[in-house]
């Protein structure tokens, strides 16, 4: 049987092109060789965003991207987390195994407190519970679906780790192989990947290429990545360019070769640069952004693919809950 991969994607705000590279097309590239569970991580999303419109509006934005991309939601089991009961159920069952302790000891928790005590106020100031629980109802996202492998980003490694202890900690307990034992998986490859400024690409620094900008708006956008003031005839660096940064992430080794050594041999302007990284970067993102569009105008379609993602989950999930509950003396 082929091993399980599993991730969760937290819908906030419009995608980009670091999480293109860096999230989505990873994740997807896993399809061709593991059975693949994708879901919006919709109640995650929750403990930060309490506008409900925008809570929705992210949520399907998030999940047509994704179809765009090429996630096949015949091959891979696609739902949102929020349409599956059973994981809130076991998200209680494993919070009676999960020491304070452990949960004390999680970063993004520990940033938080950090952060207020710095400000001098209250280490518990703005946070709520369920950012203190955040990582029990991704170890029951995880566990629920004995998934082996889960990609995520660096900040995530803990928590999957946490699922892992906690799984740990019930099959000793019952003295039974209940849950699967996840590993994480880091992208490695493409581990930061730089904005228009040369910071890495994020939302916070407003620097991002928004992934489905129409050609004129991304032009412009592109057109804002910081150079210096070198002349167009001047040999340049590209190690020193974030031209060069982002535009090697579209290239094969060879190609990425190439044109390295055009900005060593001089002639070619910063302007020249940006309009060659347009034109590949437009030429990747032309089918996906209309397929987006697509999807984005018709919200009854996309929510009948993810509610066939949600059956197919649930049928899963149910099944496994019904076991759980026997393992632990519920039924
Ligand atoms: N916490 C993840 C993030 O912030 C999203 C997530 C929720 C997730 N549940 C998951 C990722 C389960 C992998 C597996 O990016």
């Amino acid at each position: 049987m082929a091993l399980r991969a599993l991730t969760g994607i937290k819908p906030t705000g419009e995608p980009h092109v670091g999480n293109w590279l860096g999230a989505i097309k990873p994740a997807l590239a896993l399809a061709a060789s593991y059975e693949t569970f994708y879901f919006i991580a919709d109640y995650h999303a929750l403990n930060a965003v309490y506008d409900a419109e925008a809570l929705r509006k992210h949520t399907f934005s998030i999940a047509a991207t994704y179809l765009a991309f090429g996630l096949d939601p015949e091959r891979s089991v696609f739902y949102r987390q929020s349409e599956i009961p059973e994981v809130f159920e076991l998200a209680w069952i494993l919070a009676c195994f999960t020491g304070k302790g452990l949960m004390n000891r999680a970063h993004s928790y520990k940033d938080s407190i950090a952060k207020n005590t710095e400000a001098g106020k209250d280490p518990d100031f703005n946070i709520n519970m369920g950012l203190y629980t955040y990582p029990i109802l991704m170890a029951a996202d995880i566990l629920m679906f004995s998934a082996n492998v889960v990609p995520v980003g660096a900040d995530q490694k803990q928590h999957v780790e946490f699922a892992r202890d906690i799984a740990e900690r019930i099959n000793h307990n019952y003295k039974a192989e209940l849950f699967t034992l996840p590993e994480p998986r880091i992208e490695e490859q493409v581990k930061t990947i730089v904005g228009l400024d040369g910071r890495k690409m994020s939302k916070s620094y407003d620097n991002t290429i928004p992934l489905f900008l129409d050609e004129k708006p991304l032009q412009k956008r592109i057109n804002q990545i910081v150079t210096n003031s070198q002349e167009p005839a001047e040999p340049k660096d590209p190690d020193q360019s974030h031209i060069f940064s982002l535009h090697r992430l579209l290239l094969s080794d060879a190609e990425a070769q190439a044109l390295r050594t055009k900005y060593q041999a001089g002639g070619m302007g910063w302007g020249q640069a940006k309009k060659e990284y347009f034109e590949s970067l437009n030429a990747l993102l032309k089918a996906p952004r209309e397929e987006y569009r697509r999807l984005m105008a018709d919200p009854a379609g996309l929510q009948s693919i993810l509610a066939k993602g949600r059956d197919r989950a649930r049928a899963t999930a149910s099944e496994f809950l019904h076991r759980i509950r026997t393992t632990i003396g519920i039924r």
